[in-house]
C-alpha cells in the first residue's frame, strides 16, 4: 500500500425524492446560475420542470446551455464560459450524465481562467479557480458526480482527452434513482460496463498489501453482476437502480485506490476510439478492455486468477493458474454479452482504416499504464484483436 492523502469536497445528497435540497444549497452560492444540461432527457422526463420550479421559488435568476452532447464538446465549453462571463453567473448547476456534468466542470473552470481551457486537457498548464458546481444526476456510469475529473472532445483536432482538478468536484450532487429510471436499455447497459471497468482500472494494479482495496473492488464488481441482468429486465425497477447508482459512484470516488495507483490504459485506448468514431464510451471499453486482459494476462497472472475465482466463481480444480485466469476474461467478456454490450469494433461499423491514428492519438503523451506500461505497438495489437 502506498501512502495517501484522501479529500473529497462533494456533498453527496443521495435517494428518492431529495431534490428539494437544491432550495437551500443554491442560496449558499448566490442568485446568478447557468443550468447545463443535455440533449432533451431531462425535458422529457419532467426533471427540468422540477429543477426551475425550485429555482423560481427561490428566486434565482437562471441562464441555460442546452443541448451538451454525449462526448461533449470543446466548442460547447466554450459557449459555457462565455454565458459566465457575460452573466456573472456565481453557480453551474449541472443537470443529466455524465457528459453534462464534464462539460459543467470544464466551464466551471474555463469561467476562471483568462486563455482557453483546453490547455489544461494538454497539460499547459493547471487550474487556479472555478466557479462552484453543482449537479443533479440522471445516469448511473463515469462517477463525475463525485470526482474531479472530466474528459471533453476538441472536435477540430479529433482529440478526446481527460483532465482534473481538485477544483473540479461537484460542491454537491443529487442523486435521485427515480431521474435514471429513463434511461434507454443501451446507455443502462454502457453505465454498468463503465462502472465495472472503473473497478477494474483499479483492480489492475502493481502495489502490494491492498488486501480491503481488492475485497471493496470484488464486492463492488459481484453487486454489479449480480443486479445488472436484473435491472437491464425490469429498466424501472427503483431498487435496481438505486444499487446501480451507488455503485457507480463508489466505482469511482477515489474511496477504491487509496492507496494504489490503478492501470487506466483502457480508457485511454478506448478515448482515441470515441475521439475519431463518436462512439459511446461503454460500449467502447466492452469492447477493449476484455482484449486488454488478454494481451496483459502475462504480468500478474494470479491477479486475473484471482478476479476469476472471486468475482466470476470460475471453478479453479484441476486447471493450471493460466486457463483460471482466461476462463476469468472469458466470463467476463460473457457477461457484458449477456447483457447486450457490444463486443467488436465491427458492431460499430470501424473497420482497420484508422487504427494508426487512433493509436498515435493513445500514445500523445508517451507510454502508458501502470499495471502494464503499452506502447503504440501494443495498443495497435490490441485494436486489432478487437476488430
Ligand atoms: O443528452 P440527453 O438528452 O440528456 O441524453 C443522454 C445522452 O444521450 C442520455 N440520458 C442521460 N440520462 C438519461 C438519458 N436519457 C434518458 N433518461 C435519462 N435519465 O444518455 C445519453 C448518454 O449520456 P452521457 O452523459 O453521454 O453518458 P455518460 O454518463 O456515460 O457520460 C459519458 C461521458 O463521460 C466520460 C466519457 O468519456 C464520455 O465522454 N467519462 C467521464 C469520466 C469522469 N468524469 O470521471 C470517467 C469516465 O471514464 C468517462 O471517460
Ligand atoms: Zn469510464
Amino acid at each position: 500500500m502506498d501512502r495517501f492523502q484522501f479529500h473529497n469536497p462533494t456533498k453527496l445528497i443521495f435517494g428518492k425524492n431529495q431534490l428539494q435540497a437544491l432550495s437551500t444549497l443554491v442560496p449558499h452560492y448566490g442568485k446568478r446560475v447557468l443550468l447545463v444540461y443535455g440533449g432533451g432527457s431531462i425535458k422529457r422526463s419532467g426533471l427540468y420542470d422540477r429543477v426551475i420550479a425550485i429555482l423560481q421559488e427561490i428566486g434565482a435568476e437562471v441562464t441555460e446551455l442546452a443541448g451538451v452532447e454525449p462526448n461533449p464538446r470543446l466548442s460547447t465549453v466554450h459557449k459555457g464560459v462565455d454565458l459566465c462571463k457575460s452573466n456573472d453567473i456565481e453557480l453551474i448547476l449541472a443537470v443529466g450524465g455524465g457528459s453534462v456534468l464534464d462539460c459543467s466542470k470544464a466551464i466551471a473552470v474555463g469561467a476562471k481562467y483568462d486563455g482557453d481551457m483546453w490547455d489544461f486537457a494538454e497539460h499547459k498548464a493547471a487550474p487556479k479557480d472555478a466557479l462552484p458546481l453543482g449537479t443533479v444526476l440522471t445516469m448511473a456510469a463515469t462517477g463525475s458526480e463525485m470526482n474531479g475529473g472530466s474528459v471533453i472532445s476538441n472536435e477540430e483536432t479529433q482529440e478526446k482527452l481527460g483532465w482534473g482538478s481538485s477544483y473540479a468536484y461537484p460542491a454537491f450532487s443529487i442523486l435521485e434513482p427515480e431521474n435514471t429510471i429513463t434511461l434507454p436499455k443501451d446507455q443502462t447497459v454502457y453505465g454498468i460496463v463503465d462502472i465495472m471497468s472503473h473497478v477494474l482500472e483499479h483492480y489492475f494494479h502493481k502495489d502490494s498489501n491492498t488486501l480491503l482495496q481488492d475485497e471493496f473492488c470484488e464486492g463492488l464488481l459481484r453487486t454489479v453482476i449480480e443486479t445488472a441482468p436484473k435491472l437491464v429486465n425490469d429498466l424501472e425497477n427503483f431498487e435496481h437502480r438505486e444499487t446501480i447508482l451507488l455503485s457507480g459512484t463508489m466505482a469511482l470516488n477515489g474511496v477504491l485506490n487509496m492507496g494504489l495507483s490503478g492501470d487506466w490504459a483502457t480508457h485511454n485506448i478506448e478515448h482515441a476510439v470515441s475521439a475519431v468514431y463518436d462512439i459511446p464510451h461503454g460500449g467502447g471499453l466492452a469492447i477493449l478492455f476484455p482484449n486488454w486482459m488478454k494481451y496483459v494476462m502475462h504480468h500478474d497472472i494470479p491477479r486475473f486468477k484471482r478476479l476469476a475465482t472471486h468475482v466470476f466463481s470460475v471453478d479453479p480444480s484441476g486447471k493450471s493458474d493460466e486457463q483460471i485466469a482466461s476462463e476469468g476474461i472469458a466470463a467476463l467478456r460473457a457477461f457484458w454479452n449477456s447483457i447486450g454490450a457490444p463486443s467488436s469494433l465491427s458492431d460499430y461499423n470501424i473497420d482497420d482504416s484508422n487504427l494508426e491514428s487512433m493509436a498515435d492519438k493513445a500514445v500523445r503523451f508517451g507510454a502508458f499504464g501502470n499495471f502494464a506500461v503499452l506502447e503504440k505497438s501494443d495498443v495497435l495489437e490490441i485494436y486489432r484483436l478487437s476488430l
